[in-house]
Parts: structure tokens; C-alpha cells; sequence
């Protein structure tokens, strides 16, 4: 049966969730074991961003969130990046980081080695990791990763930014699409055409990519409450995969600096950028973006992941410095709606807020 013409609570048993509300997997920090499990025991999904740890790390923070809960979690990982060809933008791209690793005492930048990415031993690890579902962005899970991973019981989803990456991500095999739309915090999954084209809003993205596939479709992008998830669930989506409205939970690991620049910035305040990591993603503006994607001046940001290589030992002392103008301040553009809380009473809202707004629509 397409997934439009089931009911939610068939798409939601087709999916194995126990709600429509998935806490997105954010690499680097801030989906931690306890905000995880707090999501969890709460009645979300928590999910790991497993894209910068080591297979051992993913070992070790999978045994720890099996420590706090025996409810299903998810892990997630970037597809496989091929190496970059060497970038002509490479002296500008250290001479314009130069200056703020002085700032803050650093020694000057090198150029960043390439080191192999590792996938294939992070997906080992997750396949071990008592995950029940494995995600992925930025590309096609590996068809021999699809494959094993449902051998070993485990849901597929893939990350889409457009009606062709959808269709390519459901030929593959997964079990339901996320449809991330342009207002979403973080980076974009995109990997087909122009990512400058590929800047479809949630609203507009989710409706299209239902009636494209047959798989269930989870919205991301801007949802930050009840209200938004309803509207999710009206444009024919299953579940949502939320991350910004997660970063500002007690239990999240980024840097307080960051917290605070969620809920201190406005709804005009976020960018797409290259600056910090090489790919597309959505953060608030600061000086760090400013200079490094100066429109004025050369290029000067390397292909991914150089550039994620390049900036970490700065946004690293940026954070333990609780400087917030060298962070990478991912963040979406429903920011405005943030608060700090517990992570069990923001799940707890989310869903008594879904069932308000589609008691108060029904009425
Ligand atoms: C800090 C941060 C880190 C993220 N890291 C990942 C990631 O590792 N993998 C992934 O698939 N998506 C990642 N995302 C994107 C989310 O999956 C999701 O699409 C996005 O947060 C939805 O938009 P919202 O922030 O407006 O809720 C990240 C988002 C944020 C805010």
C-alpha cells in the first residue's frame, strides 16, 4: 500500500516508531547518550550522529545510551565522500583562518591532510551497536549497507532535498524518506544538481517527495513545535526530525555559547555557508562567516572535508573558549521558538502540542 493512503498510526508501525516525533542526529556534539535517552524514555526517537566518531566511539556511546534505555535508538553517518581534487582556493583558505587562530593563541594553520573516510568501519560499528535504524546524508546509503543493515533488522532512511533524491534514495531500498527543506539547521543532505537549486522549503518539499515515493515520508526542516508537526503530518508526512529545537535541551552537548546564540538570535539571522566545513549548511552569522565568505574577496573555502578539517582546531578552542564568533552556530530559521529545558518535558509538549492543534483543526 503507498504510504499516503495509510493511516498515521500504519505509517508509524511500518516505521516502528512509537511517535511521530524523531530528535535529528546532530554530529559533533550535540545529540549526547542523555539527551538521547531523555528523547526515548520521553516518547521520541533519539538518534547519534555518528559521522565524526571513531568506530570505538561508536561503540562506547551506543553502551551508554543501552545504559540509560532499552528503547529502539538510531545512528546515523554521512554516505562515503570521495577524495577532493586538490583546491587551487588553498593559501587564500589558511591566510584567511590565519588571523583568528592568533586570536586565540593557536599555532598558525596547516593544510589539512586528506584521511580516508573511514565509512566502512563506522558502519561495522553501527551494525553492532544495538541501533534499530540507520540513517544517512549527503548521498545513497551503500546498496551492500542496505542490504545488511535490514538483514540485521534495522530501518533504512535517507536524507533528500528534492523529488529526484527521494526517488534515487526509495530505488536503493530505504524505508522512508527524509524530505529536509532549506529551512532546516545543520547541513544539507543534498548530492544531486546544484546545491544552490536544491533550496526547496519544508512546505513545499514534503508534499511532492509523498506524492513521488511509496515509502513513508519524515519532514525536516523548521518544525520546532506541536503546531509544526501537525502541519507536517497534514502535508502527508509520517513523522518529523527535529534538530534545532533539540540543541537548546539541557541534555545537548554543544557548547553553552552556542545555546545562547539560538536563543538570543532572530528569524533573519541564519545563513547557508561553506565557511566552517566545505558543504552547505545553515548556522547563525558571525564573524567567522562574515570574513571567511567575504563576497568581496577570492574564494577561499576548501571542498568538504577539507574545510571541516582546517576549521576544527578552531572552532574546538572556540567552544572551550566560549567564543561564539568562531563557532559554527548550526541553527534553523524557526530558531525564535527555542527554549532551555529538559529534553523530557520539550518531547512531552511536542506531542500534547500535536494533539491540541489537530483537536483544535478537527473541531
Ligand atoms: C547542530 C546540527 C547538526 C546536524 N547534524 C546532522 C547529522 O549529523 N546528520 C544528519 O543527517 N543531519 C544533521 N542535521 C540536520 C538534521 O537532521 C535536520 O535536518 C535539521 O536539524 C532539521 O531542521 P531544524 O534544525 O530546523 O529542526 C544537523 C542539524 C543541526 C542543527
Amino acid at each position: 500500500m503507498p504510504a499516503h493512503s495509510e493511516s498515521l498510526a500504519e505509517s508509524l508501525e511500518r516505521l516502528g516508531l512509537r511517535s511521530p516525533v524523531i530528535q535529528a542526529p546532530m554530529a559533533g556534539g550535540g545529540d549526547t547518550a542523555a539527551l538521547v535517552a531523555a528523547v526515548n524514555e520521553a516518547g521520541g526517537l533519539g538518534f547519534v550522529g555518528a559521522a565524526y566518531l571513531t568506530d570505538a566511539q561508536i561503540a562506547e556511546r551506543a553502551r551508554d545510551i543501552r545504559g540509560r534505555t532499552a528503547l529502539p535508538f538510531g545512528v546515523n553517518l554521512f554516505a562515503p565522500t570521495p577524495a577532493p581534487a586538490p583546491s587551487p582556493a588553498l593559501a587564500e583558505a589558511l591566510a584567511r583562518v590565519a588571523p583568528f587562530h592568533a586570536e586565540l593563541g593557536l599555532p598558525a594553520p596547516e593544510a589539512p591532510a586528506y584521511a580516508e573516510d573511514g565509512f566502512d568501519r563506522r558502519f561495522a560499528a553501527l551494525l553492532d551497536s544495538g541501533a534499530a535504524f540507520y540513517s544517512v546524508t549527503f548521498g545513497l546509503p551503500p546498496a551492500d549497507t542496505v542490504a545488511a543493515a535490514k538483514a540485521h533488522g534495522l530501518r533504512v532512511l535517507g536524507t533528500a532535498t528534492t523529488v529526484a533524491e527521494a526517488v534515487a534514495l526509495e530505488r536503493v531500498g530505504v524505508d522512508a524518506v527524509i524530505a529536509q527543506g532549506s529551512e532546516a539547521g545543520g547541513h544539507r543532505g543534498s548530492f544531486i544538481g546544484d546545491p544552490a537549486a536544491n533550496l526547496i522549503g519544508t512546505m513545499a518539499l514534503v508534499p511532492q517527495v509523498v506524492d513521488a515515493v511509496g515509502v513513508p515520508v519524515i519532514a525536516s526542516g523548521g518544525i520546532m513545535d506541536g503546531r509544526g508537526i501537525a502541519a507536517a503530518l497534514a502535508l502527508g508526512a509520517a513523522a518529523v526530525q527535529m534538530g534545532t529545537v533539540f540543541l537548546t535541551c539541557d541534555e545537548a552537548g554543544v557548547p553553552d555559547a552556542h545555546k545562547d546564540a539560538i536563543l538570543a538570535a532572530r528569524e533573519d539571522q541564519t545563513r547557508l555557508t561553506r565557511a566552517f566545513s566545505g558543504r552547505p549548511a545553515r548556522g547563525i552569522v558571525n564573524r567567522f562567516m562574515a570574513t571567511v565568505e567575504d563576497p568581496r574577496a577570492p574564494d577561499a573555502v576548501l571542498p568538504f572535508p577539507m574545510q571541516n578539517t582546517l576549521t576544527r582546531p578552531l572552532r574546538t578552542a572556540a567552544g572551550k573558549a566560549g567564543r561564539a564568533e568562531f563557532l559554527s552556530l548550526w541553527a534553523g530559521q524557526g530558531l525564535g521558538l527555542a527554549r532551555r529545558r529538559p529534553a523530557a518535558g520539550l518531547v512531552a509538549d511536542l506531542l500534547r502540542g500535536t494533539e491540541a492543534t489537530l483537536g483544535r483543526l478537527a473541531r
